[in-house]
């Protein structure tokens, strides 16, 4: 009985989105990662420079877990072999990998390129773009969960 209870409540647990516990940190990351750019070129500030790699680093390292989760959520391909161009779910998909993509591009460019002269549009760009891709990935997800 005490056996059966427990395996149910384990049962129960793996049944659970995870996605939501890991989707948080790498926002919260990558937005500093924009405010930090936005704010370097403001004040010209080179300690506020310095931070932009770390924050961005852990950001874009936590992506990787954030999207294996969300397929998992989404009970892995059926969303996409099934497509429904109507539904949340393949926008938020969509949206959400451009703006992974926007930041691995972005950090591994600042880690090889210099950031000042024509680079500075570069380095606020693709920061920018990523952040307000975040923002509607966010805003789709607001959608599928809650509309
Ligand atoms: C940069 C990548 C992504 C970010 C930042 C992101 C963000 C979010 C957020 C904020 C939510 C709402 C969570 C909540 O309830 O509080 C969510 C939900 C969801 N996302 Fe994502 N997402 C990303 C990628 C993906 C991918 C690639 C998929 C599917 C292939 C996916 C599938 C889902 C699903 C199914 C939900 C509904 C809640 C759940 O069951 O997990 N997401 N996402």
């Amino acid at each position: 009985m005490a056996t059966s209870t427990v395996l149910g409540v384990l049962e129960g647990l793996l049944e659970l989105p995870v996605h939501p516990v890991f989707v948080h940190f790498p926002i919260a990351m990558l937005t500093v990662t924009w405010g930090l750019v936005v704010v370097h070129y403001w004040s010209g500030s080179a300690a506020v420079d310095r931070l932009v790699a770390p924050f961005e680093w852990i950001g874009v390292g936590f992506l990787p877990v954030v999207i294996l989760t969300g397929f998992r959520d989404a009970e892995w391909l059926e969303f996409i072999l099934e497509v429904e161009w109507d539904q949340p779910l393949i926008w938020h998909f969509i949206v959400s990998l451009t703006a992974s993509v926007v930041f691995a591009v972005h950090v591994f460019w600042r880690w090889r390129r210099r950031t000042d002269g024509e680079g500075r549009w570069v380095d606020l760009g693709l920061t920018t773009a990523g952040f307000w891709l975040l923002v509607v990935t966010g805003l789709i997800a607001g959608e599928m969960v809650y509309g």
